[in-house]
């Protein structure tokens, strides 16, 4: 059986290239946005969550090493950058059908900690028959720019929503061990090895997405990292990447 409420995060590594600032990978994301049509095309309810990849990572990143530190007027850039970024992806859901509803965090959270987001409001557009879309953002607090991370915003949305599923995409199939292989059932931090990427990410990376994931198992059965090659059978509950459980 496929699942009722699916929140599905879409890594920025997945939607955009990293390796170039404000790069889009039109062809990743269209892979993504057709299946998660597929889904809705069953009776599925979604939200859709996605990281900041070349956008997000890549300014907050040149801001501190320009600045040393960020101040929260720095949020604007930061937030337009990623708006960017946010317009691309529902205009793609929009061609596919998905009925895209746009809330930027800035907007929708108090401060960084993703329980001070009004997930009301994306109850409100499930409820209507559209497809609620976030991101990872900038908000100022307390006279800084604080990064809520669009990892911690998804599980954080499929606990309140009680969600029955959450799945995070990545660029690799699944969380891999230290041969490379994909590990297919994750209830322990110590079975990751973490693999040095290029790129900046300023919110953890691959070691806080499966923490997160830990914490969100404790009442999300249905938790799966992989990739855009697996995301329709992950929505259909299929035994695709790796299953985070709590033990
Ligand atoms: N052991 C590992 N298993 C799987 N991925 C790993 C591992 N070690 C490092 N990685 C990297 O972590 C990435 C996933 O986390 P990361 O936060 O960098 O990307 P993302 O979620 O796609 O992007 P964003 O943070 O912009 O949303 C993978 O695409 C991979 O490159
Ligand atoms: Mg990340």
């Amino acid at each position: 059986m496929a699942c009722r409420l699916a929140v599905v995060k879409l890594g920025g590594g997945v939607i955009t290239d990293k390796s170039a600032p404000e790069r889009v990978d039109y062809e990743s994301l269209e892979k993504a946005a057709l299946q998660l049509a597929g889904y809705r095309g069953g009776g599925g309810l979604l939200v859709l969550v996605h990281g900041g990849g070349s956008f997000g990572h890549v300014e907050v990143a040149r801001i501190s090493r320009e600045k040393g530190r960020l101040d929260s007027r720095d949020s604007s850039r930061v937030q337009e950058v990623m708006l960017k970024l946010a317009l691309t992806v529902i205009r793609v859901l929009e061609e596919k059908g998905l009925n895209p509803s746009l809330h930027p965090p800035h907007t929708l959270c108090m401060n960084s900690l993703p329980e001070t987001c009004n997930t009301s409001i994306i109850k409100r557009d499930l409820e209507e028959g559209l497809t609620p879309v976030t991101y990872g953002d900038a908000i100022p607090e307390n006279g800084e720019t604080r990064i809520i991370s669009g990892d911690d915003l998804a599980a954080w949305i499929a606990v309140a929503l009680k969600a029955d599923c959450l799945v995070y995409i990545i660029r690799e199939p699944g969380v891999l061990d230290e041969k490379g292989e994909v590990i297919p059932i994750l209830s322990n931090l110590n079975q990751l090895k973490v693999r040095q990427t290029k790129w900046d990410d300023v919110t953890g990376g691959i070691l806080r997405k499966v923490k997160t994931a830990l914490e969100a198992s404790k009442t999300i059965d249905n938790i799966i990292i992989t990739n855009t090659e697996h995301l329709l059978e992950a929505l259909e509950r299929k035994r695709v990447g790796t299953k985070v459980v709590h033990m």
